[in-house]
């Protein structure tokens, strides 16, 4: 999919805008508070129906606005409209073309990447973001995942109730049978997902970086040598003392490792930055082979921390992806110096400001 149009009206500092973007690259450069990223974040809201900055979306509004509107035209293998409304005290609005839709039929249209200072986080934060992780290349690729993951949390909740309550084993157990149903569900697709994703990371790691000893393991949510039945009932106790479920696929995991240490603790920032970069675009390109749909990608500052060397290396391999991807920089130089080939046009941000800088 590609977002070929974006208006937008009284979002962050950015004043009102109505541009036309490239299918193939886009660059936007700018100095700190030029709205860069506010503009990555409206094309990010477009996508999810949420912020990357803040959970609060109305945070987004114009300072003295009353709400923000954001529009836009998608290319692609279902090419649409899509618009988005928000006011303070409301709630977000949304219309894919002329019907007004729920913010979770957002995501399955418009697949998107960022990549920003943060990203690392996905390697040295728990594994709540590894789960997001594998959960988005899931939802994406399996249509029936987010109806049984959601069935997931709705007994995880249910059970986690009645431990509160100090239901008594033989109750919880009715609880279990179906939650272990359920988990396995969930299971059998997060590690189908990851046994697919694997050797797409580890040939994009081996182009951009010198490692030896990498792994990356799937863990699963509890102990693999034994069912959740079993570890259900043998965690029973400390279950019912701590008032909630100790093991099961909302504990799961992508184990990165580097010669079994944790890879936050053995690489450097410009490493973590490449390493991170791989995992994400491997999810694009396992999206493109198994459903035919490309993934944009934003990339806020992609060239912070990287030498320029790797700058020349991200960009030779981000041009064979075939895909729409958003560039923010500080120094317009940094673009002029690149010798990509692909279809681009560049923006500038100045003050809020966002112009096309030179045609194709
Ligand atoms: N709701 C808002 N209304 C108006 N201005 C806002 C709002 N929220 C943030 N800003 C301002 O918008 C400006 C743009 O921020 P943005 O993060 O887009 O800049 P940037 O170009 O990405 O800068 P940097 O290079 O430092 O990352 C900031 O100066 C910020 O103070
Ligand atoms: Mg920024």
């Amino acid at each position: 999919m590609q977002l070929v149009r974006l208006k937008a009206n009284s979002f962050r500092n950015l004043i009102e805008l109505d541009l036309e973007f490239s299918p193939g690259f886009n660059f936007i450069y700018g100095p700190n508070g030029s709205g860069k990223s506010s503009l990555l974040e409206a094309i990010y809201f477009l996508s999810l129906g949420r912020s990357f900055r803040s959970s609060l979306a109305s945070r987004a509004i114009q300072h003295g606005a009353k709400g923000f509107n954001l529009f836009s035209s998608i290319l692609g293998k279902y090419p649409t409209t899509l618009a988005l409304e928000r006011i303070r005290q409301g709630k977000t609005k949304v219309k894919i073309g002329n019907n007004n839709n729920s913010i979770s039929e957002l995501a399955k249209l418009l697949p998107l990447q960022l990549i920003n200072p943060n990203s690392y986080h996905l390697l040295s934060g728990g594994p709540k973001a590894r789960r997001q992780f594998i959960d988005w290349g899931v939802f994406h690729v399996e249509p029936h995942f987010f109806q049984i993951w959601q069935r997931f949390q709705q007994i995880l909740r249910q059970r986690n109730a009645a431990l509160q309550q100090h239901t008594p084993i033989n109750q919880i157990k009715i609880w279990n049978l179906e939650l272990v149903e359920i988990s396995n569900q969930v299971t059998v697709f997060r590690e189908k997902y990851v046994q697919q994703l694997t050797p797409l990371i580890i040939e994009l790691v081996k182009k951009l970086l010198t490692l030896s000893g990498l792994s990356i393991d799937f863990y699963q949510g509890w102990d693999r040598k034994y069912t959740l039945d079993s570890i259900l009932d043998s965690s029973f106790t400390r279950d019912s003392n701590l008032a909630y479920t100790q093991f099961g696929p909302h504990r799961a995991d992508l184990v990165i490792k580097l010669n079994r240490d944790p890879v936050h603790e053995i690489l450097s920032r410009g490493e973590q930055k490449l390493l991170t970069c791989a995992l994400q675009l491997a999810q694009g390109m396992l999206l493109k082979k198994i459903t035919h749909k490309s993934c944009i990608y934003l990339f806020d500052d992609l060239f912070a921390e990287l030498d320029h060397v790797k700058q020349h290396l991200f960009m030779s391999l981000l041009n064979g992806l075939e895909a729409q991807v958003f560039i923010t920089v500080i120094e317009e130089s940094l673009i002029k110096a690149l010798k990509s080939r692909v279809l681009k046009k560049i923006f500038q941000a100045e003050k809020g400001k966002i112009i096309e800088k030179y045609p194709i």
